[in-house]
């Protein structure tokens, strides 16, 4: 029995509807995440390509399918400035990464060791 074609392309439209909306949730930042990644760096604007709304579209920054940021990834960006506490508040953070570059730290980063 053949399907009728406006079926067809009502099938075609919702998987479209269904993959876009899966894909775009999957990459709105955090809005806590957003906010320690604001805070946490002390370095000159122009230094971090940082300006899109949503944090994980940010240079060096992965998030995971709930937006939550996991990878912080600024090896030898040529950063120079401080970094603060507030990074702690990054909970689902598992990798970091910011060797090569002159960033002041005057915290311990013990809070990131189990
Ligand atoms: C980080 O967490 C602390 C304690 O929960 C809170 O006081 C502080 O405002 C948070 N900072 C940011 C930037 O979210
Ligand atoms: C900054 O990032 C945005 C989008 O991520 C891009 O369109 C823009 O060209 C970038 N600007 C620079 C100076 O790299
Ligand atoms: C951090 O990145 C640098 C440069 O890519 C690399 O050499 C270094 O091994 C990395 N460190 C860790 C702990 O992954």
């Amino acid at each position: 029995m053949a399907v009728p074609s406006h079926i067809m392309s009502c099938g075609v439209f919702f998987m479209f509807f269904f993959l876009s909306t899966v894909i775009s949730t999957n990459h709105a930042c955090n809005k806590a995440d957003h906010n320690s990644l604001w805070s946490s760096f002390d370095v000159p604007s122009s230094a971090l390509n940082w300006s899109s709304s949503d944090c994980c579209h940010w240079e060096g920054i992965t998030c995971d399918k709930d937006g939550r940021v996991t990878h912080l990834l600024l090896p030898s960006k040529r950063l120079q400035g401080s970094v603060s506490r507030s990074l702690g508040n990054l909970t689902h953070l598992s990798h970091l990464n910011l060797s090569h570059n002159q960033l002041l730290v005057l915290w311990k980063l013990d809070s990131f060791c189990p």
